[in-house]
């Protein structure tokens, strides 16, 4: 870059002047030889400058004090201080002005400052020195003032004049400049602004639709499960109902046949007693022959039996049609009281396939009064939780159902032997499609569904548990629903 060259005739003749003016030389061009890389040496260069600023203060400072001292005429020194306070106010813009091209801008301000300070030495501070140099040998300030413009070139004071005008032309271009980037900044920060509030609201609509998206998907889920559990009510209790005429028959039939048989049994023993009777003969040989080949004792022992087991298994269809029905309440989806110990024992019936290979079940049924609630979706919590006790046995173990009254309310606990929930995961197991199982196992919905329904009799869960001990549920249904919508 271009360098000021410094040379005798910008000497003014007063030493110490001369010598800060040097020295501002010496700086600036310093600053002609820095390269602009990177972020750090624009930083480097700011403090440079800011070095710069401070000596050529002083040094104005010095000036304006000499102009003081030998009282230079105002005519000159409002002239003079004006220059001052222009280069101050210009150079601090040109060094806040950061545009795309940092080099482009160093350059600029650069070489505003070599020009300026060799138009300024060469003109003003010429003219101030020389006037300091008169009244120091005794003119008076306005003598010295007046043969100071009497002695200048007209051109040339004319020149320094335009010059100076033209300085300040540039100084009030670069502040309009200045005030428009920075209102073109505000302007920017603004629409940024408003920007990042429309994308903050629009994501929270976004997660609001997400919320509202999964709450739509349990809701459905929902609606699936207890359609289906309502579809499995009505089978088990259609079922129940064509079932029980049959059975009904069979079971009349039954007795009538026991009657019928015993009677025969009668009259066949009469004619056994009345045997010694008969002759000898071909007639009682054909007859004892007969009572060995259909084995006459045993047939009339073995159809006893065969009548009673008959009759015991019917008592048991029976019973598991009366579980059915209890179980499904099909015509009952309202809230009814309902003693939970049968309810449970129902539950216990339509799950027992699932659960009599792995689980022994301890049952300690306290002595509760009935409970008004949705009997059906209570026992539907019940089978959710003695499914997933018999799930949590791996091979053998035991369920305990344990019933109490408790501070007003029936509590009903499933207690398993089983692996238990590791802590990690046991802040989830009510989360709706949060399951531990295979696809086909689980769904996740079983404890999302019991804890809705429990909530909706006013009531809560509690779960303990104990990796490889076992886990506990307790449901906890309030004897009187106070303030709970039925
Ligand atoms: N008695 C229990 N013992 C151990 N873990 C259990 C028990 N009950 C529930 N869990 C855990 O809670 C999860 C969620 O249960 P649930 O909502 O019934 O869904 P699912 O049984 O379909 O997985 C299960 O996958 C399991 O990890
Ligand atoms: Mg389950």
């Amino acid at each position: 870059m271009k360098v000021f060259a410094w040379n005798t005739w910008f000497e003014t003749g007063i030493e110490h002047i001369d010598a800060q003016h040097q020295k501002l030389v010496e700086m600036i061009n310093t600053l002609g030889t820095c390269e602009i890389e990177s972020q750090d040496d624009q930083i480097n260069l700011q403090n440079l400058y800011t070095t710069l600023f401070d000596y050529a203060h002083q040094h104005f400072a010095d000036e304006e004090k000499l102009m003081a001292e030998f009282a230079v005429d105002s005519g000159h020194t409002i002239k003079h201080r004006k220059e001052h306070a222009e280069f101050a106010r210009e150079v601090t813009l040109m060094a806040k002005t950061h545009s795309e091209n940092p080099r482009a801008d160093f350059e600029m301000l650069y070489r505003y400052l070599i020009s300026w300070l060799g138009f300024h030495i060469l003109g003003t501070d010429h003219a101030m020195t020389r006037q300091v140099m008169r009244i120091r040998s005794g003119m008076s300030p306005e003598d010295a003032l007046r043969q100071e413009l009497n002695s200048q070139d007209h051109g040339l004071s004319a020149m320094q004049d335009a010059l100076f005008n033209l300085y300040e032309v540039v100084t009030e271009q670069n502040k309009q400049l200045h005030q428009q980037n920075s209102a073109l900044e505000t302007q920017v920060n603004e629409r940024m602004q408003a920007l990042e509030v429309a994308n903050a609201y629009l994501l929270k609509n976004q997660q609001e639709l997400q919320v509202l998206n999964q709450q739509l998907k349990l809701a459905q889920n929902q609606v699936l499960q207890s359609e289906k559990m309502a579809a499995i009510g009505q089978l088990a209790a259609g079922v129940a109902h064509e079932i029980n005429n049959p059975i009904g028959f069979v079971s009349s039939n039954l007795g009538t046949l026991k009657t019928y048989t015993e009677r025969l049994l009668m009259v066949l023993n009469a004619y056994t007693q009345m045997e010694p009777l008969i002759p000898p003969g071909e007639e009682l040989a054909s007859l004892r022959a007969i009572k060995q080949t259909v084995e006459l004792d045993f047939l009339q022992q073995d159809v006893v039996d065969l009548l009673l087991e008959s009759r015991e298994g019917l008592d048991r269809v029976t019973k598991i049609i009366q579980d059915l029905k209890d179980f499904s309440h099909v015509n009952e989806a309202e809230w009814i009281d309902t003693d939970l110990n049968q309810g449970l024992d129902s539950t216990l019936n339509v799950v027992w396939n699932e659960v009599k290979y792995k689980a022994k079940i301890i049952k300690e049924y306290g002595d509760i009064p009935e409970i008004n609630c949705l009997a059906s979706q209570i026992n539907q919590v019940f089978l959710n939780l003695i499914v997933n006790a018999s799930h949590a046995i791996e091979e053998s173990g035991t369920i305990t159902l344990r019933t109490q009254l408790k501070d007003g309310f029936i509590v009903v606990e499933v207690a398993d032997s089983g692996m238990g929930i590791p802590p990690e995961i046991r802040h989830r197991i009510f989360e709706p499609f949060f399951t531990t199982k295979p696809i086909g196992k689980g769904t996740g919905l079983g404890l999302s569904l019991s804890y809705d329904i429990v909530k909706k009799h006013g009531g809560h869960i509690d779960v303990s548990s104990e990796p490889g001990v076992g886990t506990s549920f307790k449901v906890w249904l309030p004897l009187h629903r106070e303030g709970v919508l039925a």
